[in-house]
């Protein structure tokens, strides 16, 4: 089947993000059953029937949302590396934003300019607010979440796991100059 690729959603120096669709099957399996986010999640993803009726939840949620589910693209090699998300979350009554890039991508900045990206879009969409949830044992994502601004409120339950929830407001102005503008 010939997939075309879903239209560039948000830009960044080094990145692109896109919406998440049937096509990226494949990458999805692989990021879906690395180590490191099988023990973030608690979604049971790890076939490829699971995976492709994610991907067809995320073209629905993103015809009626707007946000939703994105893959996170190099630039430069045209490659995916990761997923990005802004997604309505049940227990918060609220959007929350998710990352995730598989292993041989990480450690050099990209979730962190992915997420910003996103974040900023999300504001310029209207979001007066947005949430983070972090296991408490996940030291790297508490220290991304406050790099984008987010402070922590407290724990709570999500399908029977503990959590820590963050919070960030919407910034009083879009900073002068911004694309969302
Ligand atoms: C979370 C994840 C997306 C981060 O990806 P990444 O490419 O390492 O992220 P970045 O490079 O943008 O930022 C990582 C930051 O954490 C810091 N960091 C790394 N190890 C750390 C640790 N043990 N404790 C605290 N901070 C740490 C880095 O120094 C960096 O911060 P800096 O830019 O201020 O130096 C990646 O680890 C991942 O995919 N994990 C599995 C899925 C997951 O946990 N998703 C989040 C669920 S809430």
């Amino acid at each position: 089947m010939l997939v075309t690729p879903s239209p560039v959603f948000v830009e960044t120096p080094r990145l692109i993000l896109r919406g998440a669709q049937r096509g990226d099957d494949e990458f999805f399996l692989e990021l879906f059953n690395d180590a490191a986010f099988m023990r973030e999640n608690t979604d049971q993803l790890r076939s490829l029937e699971a995976v492709r009726a994610y991907l067809d939840w995320a073209v629905r949620y993103r015809a009626q949302r707007g946000f939703g589910a994105f893959v996170i693209v190099d630039r430069a090699r045209g490659n995916p590396l990761g997923l990005c998300t802004v997604v309505w979350q049940r227990e918060l009554g609220d959007e929350h934003i998710g990352y995730s890039l598989l292993e041989r991508y990480r450690g050099e900045g990209r979730a962190f300019e992915a997420a910003s990206a996103l974040l900023e879009a999300s504001w310029a969409r209207g979001a007066r607010r947005m949430f983070g949830i972090v296991r408490p044992e996940n030291a790297i994502s508490h220290h991304l979440l406050g790099k984008l601004g987010m402070t922590f409120q407290r724990e709570g339950v999500v399908d029977g796991r503990t959590f820590a929830w963050y919070r960030r407001e919407r910034p009083a102005l879009l900073a002068a100059g911004s694309p969302w503008l």
